[in-house]
C-alpha cells in the first residue's frame, strides 16, 4: 500500500573549500542569476522574496550571512494554504563549508508515495544526473571561463587577465593606434585590452556577448567612459551595433575560436570598418589544443586555425590584403610576470595573429 507523505524533506548538499561568509556571497549571487534565467525575481537580503511572473512564490524568513537563509515557499497557486520551508544552511566543516539546501514539508500536496518517487526522479534527480553529465559540464565550464564569462572568478581573470598581456602588446604594436583613431574591439572581456589602446589617446567601441563582462569592462574603463572616449555594448560579433564605415581600426583576441561563423564576425568588423581601415586578431593555433591555454573541455570546443586557414577566413570575409604573422610571446610574458613555469607556453615558433585591412 503507497502510504500517505505527511511531510517529506527533499535535502542536497555539497562541501567546497570556501569560508562560509564567502560561500554564502556566491550562492547569492548564482541563485539570483540561475533563477532570473529560469523566470524567477530573487531578491536578496532579510525583507527578500521571490516572485513568478510578478506574483510572490517566496519570502524570505531568515537571512543570517555566511549561516542561513530561510524562505517561506509556495509550491501551487491552486492551494493557496499550502506552504513549505526552504532553508540553506552554511555548516563549517574541515576545510571549508558544507551547503545543505532542505525544503521540508514538501510531499503533502502530491501525498501518493509512488507518485513523490516519480517526481523525485523527474523533477530532481534527473536534471542533476543531467547537469553533471560530460556535455552539460563541458558546455557550462566553456561559457562559465570564457565562451561567455560569468561568476566572482572570471571577472577577477578578466579584469587582469596576466597571461593575455602578451598577445595584446603584439596586438598594439600591429595596430599603431594614434590619436585620430576609432578602434572597436569586439570580445573585449573585462576590458583590459581597451584600457591599454586608450593610452594612445584613441577613441574606442567595444561589444561583448557576457552582460557581466560588460559592466566589468565599463568599470575597468570608468574615467574613458565618463570623457565619451568609449562605448561597450553588449551584442554579438556576428552582428555588431553600429552603421557601416564607423571605425579606422578593430581588434579581436582569445575569441575566434569560440565563433560558430567566424566568416560572418570578420564580415562584420569589415563592414564597420571605414576605408584603409585595419584589423588585427589572435588567431587559435591548433598547437595549443589541451595546453593550459587550451584545455579540456575548452579544447574540444575551440576551432584552431593554422596559417592558410587563417588567411582564408580573412578573404571569405572580403578583406582586401590579408596576411598571417607569427610572434614569440616569450619576451613579453617574461616582461608582464608571467611566473617562470609557465613560459614555455609563450614560446616556440609564435603565436598566428591575422592581419587584415579594408581598400
Ligand atoms: C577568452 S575571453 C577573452 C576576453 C578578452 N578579449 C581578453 O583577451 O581578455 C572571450 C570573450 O569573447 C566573448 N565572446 C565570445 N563569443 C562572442 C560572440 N559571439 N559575440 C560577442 N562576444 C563574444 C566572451 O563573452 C568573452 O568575454
Amino acid at each position: 500500500m503507497p502510504a500517505a507523505n505527511a511531510g517529506s524533506t527533499v535535502r542536497v548538499s555539497m562541501d567546497v573549500g570556501l569560508e562560509p561568509t564567502v560561500a554564502f556571497d556566491v550562492l547569492v549571487e548564482g541563485l539570483v542569476t540561475a533563477l532570473g534565467r529560469g523566470g524567477l525575481g530573487f531578491e536578496p537580503g532579510a525583507t527578500g522574496h521571490v516572485d513568478e511572473n510578478g506574483r510572490e512564490v517566496g519570502r524570505v524568513v531568515s537571512w543570517i550571512p555566511g549561516e542561513r537563509i530561510a524562505l517561506q515557499w509556495r509550491p501551487a497557486d491552486w492551494a493557496p494554504e499550502e506552504l513549505t520551508e526552504v532553508e540553506v544552511k552554511f555548516e563549517r566543516v574541515d576545510g571549508g563549508t558544507r551547503l545543505v539546501l532542505e525544503q521540508r514539508g514538501w510531499g503533502r500536496l502530491i501525498g501518493d508515495a509512488n507518485e513523490l518517487t516519480g517526481w523525485f526522479a523527474g523533477e530532481v534527480a534527473a536534471p542533476l544526473l543531467r547537469a553533471t553529465a560530460p556535455q552539460a559540464v563541458g558546455e557550462w565550464l566553456t561559457d562559465r571561463r570564457a565562451r561567455r564569462p560569468s561568476g566572482a572568478q572570471a571577472r577577477a581573470t578578466y579584469r587582469d587577465p596576466l597571461y593575455h598581456y602578451p598577445n595584446f602588446r603584439v596586438i598594439l604594436a600591429e595596430l599603431a593606434l594614434t590619436p585620430g583613431d576609432f578602434l572597436i574591439e569586439v570580445g573585449c572581456g573585462g576590458g583590459a585590452l581597451l584600457n591599454e589602446a586608450l593610452r594612445s589617446g584613441c577613441r574606442a567601441a567595444a561589444v561583448d556577448h557576457s552582460g557581466e563582462m560588460v559592466e566589468l569592462a565599463l568599470a575597468v574603463n570608468r574615467d574613458a567612459v565618463r570623457e565619451g572616449r568609449l562605448e561597450i555594448l553588449q551584442a554579438s560579433a556576428e552582428r555588431l551595433p553600429f552603421p557601416d564605415a564607423t571605425f579606422t581600426c578593430a581588434a579581436m583576441t582569445g575569441v575566434l575560436g569560440f565563433l560558430a561563423d567566424p566568416v560572418a564576425a570578420l564580415r562584420e568588423i569589415r563592414r564597420v570598418l571605414g576605408p584603409g581601415g585595419r584589423f588585427v586578431a589572435l588567431g587559435t593555433d591548433p598547437e595549443l589544443r589541451g595546453t593550459p591555454a587550451a584545455p579540456e573541455p575548452m579544447a574540444s570546443r575551440l576551432r584552431f586555425y593554422d596559417s592558410d586557414d587563417l588567411e582564408r577566413l580573412g578573404h571569405e570575409a572580403g578583406f582586401d590584403s590579408v596576411t598571417v604573422v607569427r610572434h614569440s610571446l616569450e619576451e613579453h610574458a617574461r616582461e608582464v610576470g608571467v611566473p617562470e613555469e609557465y613560459l614555455a607556453l609563450f614560446g616556440g615558433p609564435g603565436a598566428r595573429f591575422l592581419l587584415a585591412r579594408k581598400r
